[in-house]
């Protein structure tokens, strides 16, 4: 409950961009997930670790090979095992070169350089590559999300010890979830030349690692390059038919609807509350439009908004339907969710002591070594 009786969600992952995804959120699963007495993490013939006992798949290729990272949702899709063995390779991969550049370092050394230097490496993708596809160039200088420009021989030091990081509840059960609207219905394999050698789709690959541990891992590449090569779907109103209708069908048809199931959250406030009425995205696009009536020219569509989504009163409109609805003059999310994100990656970045710019500290780096991140 917080503290006005509202009944709230427990997080199970940490809120930082410090790769919990790879090394586990508590100290229990990082050593699940940990060669013992080692630098390197654990991979089951260079895939993902499968340790006896995990039984979570819908559909695994070869029976009790069921596989972990530092997330439990490591098999809801292909394209996400996709990007777990590629961190969890990378780790490995630094690691050893890491124990042959410095023969002296002890194991566990050699494991927590290898850890900061792929935490640096997500942070400074998801805040100067990642975040600006998402949020537009004025959000982000906003919220002073960039990164400083390492030229000018200056390092961002925005830690606050006063900030809290905590996943504010309308971004994880709304804002955070403007991705949903980006997923297409292919998980395809895609050659060197970017053409789509097999069609595979979304709904019938749900928790299932089958085309990323057959011919162990040879898909692997196919797969990296569909997220390469293939554009996503617009950042709006519409969800793939796979998410929509078929989500989580395995094992049993004929699935679920992810926008359903988002409506359902507890605790989220609606899109009136958090816009005050319409005024603030108003405001934001337009100096002359203060209400929701108003406010209706700049959303995609409004007659989708106000009737065909069966709410009688735009004041009873879902944050995310609401704010998914919304128009932005260039290709990011609409302005309610770039306020919230902003906002949001804001507190994440100052409340975080291990910041990989913060300088002079035992966890960061010296300015050469950060250099190197921004290649
Ligand atoms: C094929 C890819 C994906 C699948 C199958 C998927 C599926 C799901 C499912 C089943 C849930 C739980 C819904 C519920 O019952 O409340 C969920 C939650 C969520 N998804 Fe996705 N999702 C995908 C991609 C994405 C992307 C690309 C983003 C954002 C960029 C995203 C953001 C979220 C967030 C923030 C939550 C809430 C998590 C929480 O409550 O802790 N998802 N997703």
């Amino acid at each position: 409950m917080d503290a006005d009786g509202v009944r709230q969600q427990i997080n199970l992952a940490t809120p930082f961009v410090d790769a919990s995804t790879v090394y586990g959120s508590t100290q229990e699963m990082n050593e699940i997930l940990r060669v013992p007495y080692s630098y390197l993490l654990k991979t089951d013939n260079n895939l993902l670790p499968t340790p006896p006992g995990v039984n979570t798949c819908f559909d695994p290729v070869i029976p009790n090979r069921c596989p972990v990272a530092g997330d439990r949702r490591v098999s809801e899709s292909p394209m996400l095992s996709v990007q777990h063995s590629v961190w969890l390779r990378e780790h490995n991969r630094i690691a050893t070169e890491l124990h042959i550049l410095n023969p002296h370092w002890n194991q566990e050394t050699v494991f927590q350089e290898a850890r900061k230097i792929i935490i640096a490496m997500l942070q400074q993708i998801t805040y100067n590559d990642f975040l600006p596809t998402i949020l537009g160039q004025t959000t982000m200088e906003r919220f002073k999300l960039f990164s400083r420009d390492v030229n000018e021989g200056v390092f961002d030091d925005s830690y606050d010890p006063k900030v809290n990081p905590q996943i504010l509840d309308s971004v994880n059960v709304a804002a955070h979830r403007y991705g949903h609207s980006q997923l297409t219905n292919n998980q395809n394999f895609v050659d060197e030349g970017c053409n789509t050698v097999t069609i595979n789709y979304l709904k019938d690959t749900f928790e299932s690692p089958r085309l990323v541990q057959q011919n162990n891992g040879a898909n692997i590449p196919f797969l990296a390059r569909h997220l390469a090569c293939s554009a996503s779907n617009k950042l709006d109103n519409f969800i793939a038919d796979g998410m929509r209708n078929f989500l989580l069908r395995l094992p049993e048809a004929p699935g679920s609807d992810i926008v359903a199931r988002t409506y359902r959250e507890e605790g989220n406030k609606e899109y009136r509350d958090i816009t005050h009425g319409g005024k603030y995205v108003a405001s934001n696009l337009s100096n002359h439009s203060t209400n929701l009536e108003s406010l209706g020219m700049h959303l995609r569509n409004y007659t989708r908004f106000k009737h065909y989504l069966f709410f009688s009163e735009p004041d009873d409109v879902d944050l995310f339907i609401g704010a998914m609805l919304e128009k932005d003059p260039g290709f990011n999310v609409g302005p309610t969710f770039q306020c919230l994100l902003g906002m949001q990656y804001q507190l994440i970045k100052s409340g975080d002591r291990f910041w990989y710019e913060r300088p002079c500290e035992i966890f960061s780096f010296t300015e050469g070594k950060c250099d190197d991140f921004s290649q």
